[in-house]
């Protein structure tokens, strides 16, 4: 590899722009409130496209409302090298999550520009739409289009808590592109991110050379029992839909306990009537259940079904539940992950591998195009949290590595 040494990333830039959209459904508490396709997301995109397009980039926008900005090469017979993450945030989210991914990609294409380098192969900046799967479940929704895991007709029929259908919302912020979902082509994606997890910071590293991905499961169970009056109805007679949503948060938790590293958690729940003086008829909850090893996940998953069955049975409950999404473990390509290692070392970063604990973009993309993901520390591993934090010094060493990365790939186009 012969990456020239003075191709340095501008911390000072990268920061300002990670705060300047951040502006973007900031939080009183400092974080973002961004669901996909939302009037904030809109914003961020509109930035987005006047960043890239700035930079002489060309902006092209599939039918899901994937976003990729593309930057000529010297050669225009090989397919962009891909950069890219999500800027989409949970309801109460942090700055970096996604962001960073993006972001990075841009600051290294404003670092290429700067200084006038061109790379062989051309590179593209994208943005993955509803990657958190926060208001549209599942997660990685429209990387998961592009890689053929949906169709594109299911994740526009997909529907918020409030009845909004995907398309509906993407006509409405007007990001429902001409291209075909596909049509976007690239031959290789990095994806920088946050860790989202304590380790790095733990063992003071900066770089996470990350190896792939577990595997996730996410479900929807509704307890149904009987509406009845608090104050006349015994406890012996009652039918109460929210105690058996209540055991089974406890049986889940046991759960992940029992599978460790596995991790299995409930995190929305909708208590109906949610009445303080009405014994709760029917409760709605979602499982998220998570394990590096596939067959562990389903020794998990058959535990989890038992487990319902039993409370629904000891309460005179009825209990439907639906498996609504299967993301398999994934291990990403190692011809990449050596362009992460060499990358880090040209930067002089003392890196780790590690698998991630949470879902990305590339676990899809790395089903059609070889893929992988760089990591660095963020504050307590505190992620999902709009206290969420990554200083600009692992910001802008997570950009370098970003950039040194897709220089080492580009050399093997050197004419
Ligand atoms: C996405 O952020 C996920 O891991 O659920
Ligand atoms: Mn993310
Ligand atoms: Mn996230």
């Amino acid at each position: 590899m012969n990456i020239k040494s003075n191709l340095a990333v501008d911390a000072g830039r990268l920061w300002a722009s990670l705060m300047e959209s951040a502006a973007f459904g900031a939080t009183p508490k400092g974080g973002i409130k961004r669901l996909a396709l939302s009037d904030e997301d809109r914003l961020v995109r509109d930035w987005l496209k006047a960043e890239c397009e700035k930079l002489g980039c060309t902006m092209r926008i599939d039918s899901c409302g994937n976003m990729f900005a593309t930057r000529a090469g010297r050669r225009h017979d090989l397919l962009p090298i891909a950069m890219g993450s999500h800027l989409d945030t949970q309801p109460t989210g942090g700055r970096f999550d996604g962001v960073l991914g993006v972001l990075g990609a841009l600051e290294a294409v404003r670092t290429l520009v700067d200084l006038g380098y061109e790379t062989n192969a051309p590179l593209m900046i994208v943005n993955w739409t509803n990657e958190e799967g926060a208001r549209f479940a599942p997660a990685m929704l429209s990387s998961g289009v592009y890689a053929g895991v949906f169709t594109e007709a299911f994740a526009h029929g997909v529907r918020d808590r409030d009845g909004v259908a995907f398309g509906d919302a993407l006509a409405a912020i007007g990001y429902q592109g001409e291209e075909q979902v596909g049509a976007c082509r690239f031959q290789a994606m990095f994806e920088l991110h946050i860790e989202q997890g304590p380790v790095l910071e733990a063992e003071a590293r900066t770089i996470g050379v990350v190896t792939g991905v577990q595997g996730m499961r996410w479900y929807e169970v509704t307890f149904s029992g009987q509406e009845a009056h608090t104050g006349a109805t015994p406890m012996g007679l009652r039918r109460n839909a929210l105690l058996g949503a209540a055991r089974a948060i406890e049986a889940i938790d046991r759960i992940g306990l029992a599978h460790a590293p596995g991790v299995a958690s409930v995190g929305l729940i909708e208590n109906r009537p949610n009445s303080r003086n009405v014994v709760p008829g029917e409760t709605f909850l979602t499982v998220d259940l998570r394990h590096p090893d596939e067959a562990v996940l389903d020794r998990m998953e058959a535990a989890f079904r038992e487990s319902l069955a039993e409370i629904a049975g000891g309460l005179r409950l009825g209990v439907q539940e639906s498996c609504i999404w299967k993301a398999e473990a994934v291990a990403f390509a190692p011809a990449m992950i050596e362009c992460v290692r060499r990358g880090a070392q040209l930067a002089g970063f003392g890196g780790r591998e590690m698998a991630s604990g949470a879902g990305h973009d590339a676990a899809y993309i790395s089903r059609v195009v070889p893929t992988t993901m760089i990591f660095v520390p963020c504050a307590g591993g505190i992620s999902h949290n709009e206290a969420e934090f990554a200083s600009k010094e692992a910001c802008a060493a997570g950009a370098q590595v970003l950039l040194n990365a897709v220089l080492d790939y580009d050399q093997r186009f050197a004419e």
